[in-house]
Formats: structure tokens, C-alpha cells, sequence
């Protein structure tokens, strides 16, 4: 009989993508402005992967980049990724669906076709945008963009999701020096890969007020990982 496919089972971070419309929600980003008035939002996505929402807030004319160490690689070796992790993931999904909630998201082929058309996006922009610079090879703990360089500095599906391979000090240092680059960060989700609150979220969050900065868990108007619609929100003073 074939082995089951579990999350726990998924050891490696996966280049998986969402679309601007779900970092949208994930961030709650009509319902909680963050942009100075009047001016582009500049935005960082850390983790960004293949997600499109770089490509599209760009569109938007917003200022956008995307820190990932995956962009060391080409446009090829980038799709061949993905491949292997759609095979992965999907498998995943359609095997435990009941960890997920269909409701925008009706059906794992549903999700399967939202995730590669937003993928298929990313792909399009990829190369013209590492040229442009908004594609940079750059993971966390440590980032080379200047102090405060942008308004708001995102992480979907990449710290708390992960809490197996990093522990508490690395997602400390993570969301330390997200705030230093930005005036505000905002991490989604804060579940763990087998679905339950994030062991190091507590640790983190103590710690981040103990050293004054501002560190809130927030409702959004998102879920898909059942249970998983809160986000971080953190800033630089409290
Ligand atoms: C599951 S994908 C999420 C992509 C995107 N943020 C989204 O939600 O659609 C996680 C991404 O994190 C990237 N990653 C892994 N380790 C990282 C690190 N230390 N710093 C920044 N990104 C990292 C992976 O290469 C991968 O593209």
C-alpha cells in the first residue's frame, strides 16, 4: 500500500505561489491601510517565491520587491520547482482535504488552477524583474536592504508554517530585522504544517514586547489552512 501523505511529511520550504488577491486578505490590507498618504506603497514580500503579487502590485504602481533565496535560480529551474512541489503539495491537499476550508477555494482542482495561474504570473514578470531588481536573492535571518527602506514587509507561508525546521530565535531574528527594514510587518499564517498554532508564536511575541516593539495578532478576512486566519501585525515602536 502506498505510504500517506501527511503534512508533517513536508521537511523542505516549497516554492508555492499565491495571488496579489490573496495576499490581499491573508494581510488584510483593504481593512488595515498601511501606506503614507498620498504616496506608492513600498512593499517587501520575504519568501516571496513564486507568488504573483510582486508582478502585480507593480502593476499597481506600487513600489514592490521580493526576497527569496530560490531567485538564484533561472526562469527554468524555477518551473521544474514548482513541478515537484505542485506534485507534492497537491497530493497533500487531496489526501487530507478536512485540513482546509472550501469555501472561496472550492475544490482542490479549484486550488490547483488558482495557484498556477498565479504562479504562471510570477514566471512572466521573473526575468524582467530580476533585471529591474525587484527579484533579489536574499533570505532571512538577514536581508541587504537598507534601515526603513519600505512601508510594509510581508511573510505569507513562510515563518510560524515552518516551525519544525527554524525555532523561536530564528523567527525572532526574522521578524527583528523585517522591522528594520520596515515600518510595519505582517506575518500570515501563524499556523504550524500540521495545522496548530504556531509553537514559537507566544516566545516571539513576548519577546518582541519585552524589547518594545508593538506585536499584535489581528483577525483577517482569509482561511484556507482550517483555523488559520489570524496574522501577526508588528512595528517598530509600541
Ligand atoms: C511556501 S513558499 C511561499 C511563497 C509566497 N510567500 C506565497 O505565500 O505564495 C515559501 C518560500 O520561502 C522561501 N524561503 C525559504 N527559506 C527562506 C529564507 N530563509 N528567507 C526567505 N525566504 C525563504 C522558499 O524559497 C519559498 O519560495
Amino acid at each position: 500500500m502506498a505510504e500517506r501523505i501527511t503534512a508533517e511529511r513536508i521537511t523542505e520550504v516549497l516554492p508555492w505561489g499565491r495571488s496579489f488577491d490573496e495576499y490581499r486578505a491573508m494581510f488584510d490590507l483593504d481593512g488595515r491601510p498601511f501606506a503614507r498618504a498620498g504616496a506608492a506603497p513600498r512593499v517587501l514580500d520575504v519568501g516571496g517565491g513564486p507568488a504573483s503579487f510582486t508582478a502585480e502590485a507593480v502593476e499597481r504602481g506600487w513600489q514592490a520587491v521580493a526576497c527569496d533565496p530560490l531567485y538564484a535560480h533561472d526562469k527554468a529551474a524555477i518551473e521544474g520547482r514548482i513541478e515537484a512541489a505542485r506534485a507534492q503539495i497537491m497530493a497533500l491537499v487531496r489526501a487530507e482535504p478536512e485540513r482546509f476550508v472550501w469555501t472561496s477555494i472550492e475544490s482542490p482542482d479549484a486550488l490547483e488552477r488558482l495557484r498556477l495561474a498565479a504562479m504562471a504570473r510570477f514566471l512572466e514578470d521573473y526575468e524582467t524583474g530580476r533585471e529591474a531588481g525587484r527579484y533579489r536573492t536574499e533570505a532571512l535571518p538577514a536581508l541587504g536592504l537598507p534601515d526603513d527602506s519600505v512601508d510594509l514587509a510581508l511573510a505569507s507561508h513562510l515563518l510560524f508554517l515552518y516551525s519544525a525546521q527554524w525555532d523561536a530565535a530564528f523567527h525572532l531574528a526574522a521578524v527583528r530585522e523585517l522591522a528594520r527594514v520596515a515600518a510595519e510587518v505582517r506575518v500570515f499564517p501563524l499556523l504550524d504544517m500540521a495545522g496548530r498554532t504556531s509553537a514559537h508564536l507566544e516566545p516571539v511575541l513576548a519577546a518582541l514586547r519585552a524589547a518594545g516593539y508593538g506585536a499584535e495578532v489581528l483577525p483577517v478576512p482569509y482561511a484556507f489552512q482550517r483555523g488559520g486566519d489570524r496574522m501577526l501585525r508588528v512595528t517598530r515602536r509600541a
